[in-house]
């Protein structure tokens, strides 16, 4: 085993964008509560904060909403690329080719937040025409009454999505902006500090994204609850995975060694949205059951869920297929993303981390 590992508790860089508080259960988005921005703002007002800095006033809301609807089509010669790649090309790779084919020289550095916008604009487009093209079903253009994640909706799913669905879909979106110097905010900052350009670095993210590692799936969660099918089961099912030395889906966490809110916040949506849904109940019980084999199995690690385990309860209410959910997942991490990139530029040397020589020397 090396010595040197994951850069474990490295400091890469300073930022004013997120505090991801693991002893306490905190996420803060600019020094607010990111629970409290899910369930009080909107998409739009979160990112706006998370890029500018401040929530905006009504003015420059509506102008930001503007720039954003502006920028949701996508160019030919994107359409074209996407239906050039094979049928079994995952959705990952499908953006992150589509979106690297955006960078043309207005994307030069050095990025600014116009650049930011079209990324985070257009995500859900290519997302939502691939969804449709491969399936052979009609891709319903953007519809500029629609904010951004109705919009999304509505793309994927060619009629008007129910308040409800959007309010889950925009709570899940919303806590998952933005956390710290997780693996593809640090592959796009990396990119950036050599004073490339912002879609290169994006490209960089969504390919640190799409491994397991990162940007999982909380897919996962959902085929163990499958698997696991009924209350009564549950208990000799986790007894047997861990005697096995088996990960439970949806638990730990590198940082959190509390509840993460996230999945706190997640929890109550999804039962707010579910009500008396069987497949609910199964899972608060698996959650139940869960932490109590947890401490008794793995004493002391402080086991919890994880953003996972409820973000698959609430990607399952709101009808979204289980492919989506790590694009859906990029779709809101890219304003994270870009919020990190317009920071790094303003404050830039390039990351030039050294490694430990372990092989001959003659
Ligand atoms: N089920 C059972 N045991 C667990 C779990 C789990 N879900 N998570 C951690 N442990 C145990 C480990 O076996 C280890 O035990 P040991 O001390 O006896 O060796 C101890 O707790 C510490 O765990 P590590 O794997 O070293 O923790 P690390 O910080 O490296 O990993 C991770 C965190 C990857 C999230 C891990 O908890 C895990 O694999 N969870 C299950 C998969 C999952 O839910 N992934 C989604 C993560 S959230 C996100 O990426 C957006």
């Amino acid at each position: 085993m090396p010595s040197v590992t994951g850069l474990e508790g490295v400091i890469a860089a300073e930022t004013a964008i997120s505090l991801v508080d693991g002893e306490n259960g905190r996420l803060l988005y600019r020094g607010f509560e990111a629970k409290d921005l899910a369930i009080h703002y909107s998409f739009e007002e979160v990112a706006y904060l998370l890029l500018y800095g401040t929530l905006p006033s009504e003015e420059e809301l509506e102008h930001f909403s503007l720039k954003l609807k502006k920028s949701r089509d996508i160019p030919d010669h994107i359409i074209s690329i996407i239906n050039l790649l094979p049928k079994d090309t995952g959705m990952m790779s499908v953006l992150r080719t589509a979106v690297s084919s955006l960078g043309d020289s207005s994307f030069d550095w050095k990025p600014d937040v116009n650049q930011a916008i079209q990324v985070i604009a257009i995500i859900p487009t290519i997302i939502a025409y691939r969804h449709h093209s491969i399936n052979r079903t009609d891709f319903p253009k953007p519809k500029n009454t629609l904010d951004h994640v109705a919009n999304y909706l509505y793309m994927l799913n060619g009629e008007l999505p129910s308040s409800t669905h959007v309010k889950s879909l925009s709570t899940y979106m919303i806590l998952t902006l933005e956390h710290g110097m997780n693996a593809s905010t640090f592959s796009a900052r990396a990119v950036l500090s050599t004073e490339s350009d912002l879609i290169s670095a994006i490209t960089g993210a969504i390919g640190s994204m799409k491994g397991p590692l990162h940007g999982g799936a909380p897919s996962e969660v959902i085929a163990m609850l499958d698997e696991i099918g009924t209350i009564e089961n549950t208990e000799e099912w986790l007894r047997s995975k861990l005697e096995n030395k088996e990960k439970i889906m949806g638990f730990g966490h590198r940082i959190y060694k509390t509840h993460d809110p996230r999945s706190v916040a997640l929890k109550k949506v999804s039962q707010e949205l579910s009500g008396q849904d069987p497949w609910l109940d199964l899972a608060l019980h698996v959650e139940e059951m869960s932490i109590r084999l947890l401490d008794e199995y793995k004493p002391g690690r402080k086991l919890y869920t994880n953003v996972e385990f409820y973000a698959a309860a609430v990607m399952r209410a709101v009808n979204m297929p289980a492919e989506l959910f790590t694009p859906t997942f990029t779709a809101s991490r890219v304003v994270g993303w870009t919020a990190h990139l317009l920071e790094q530029a303003e404050n830039n040397r390039i990351f030039r981390p050294q490694s430990k020589y372990v092989g001959p020397t003659e």
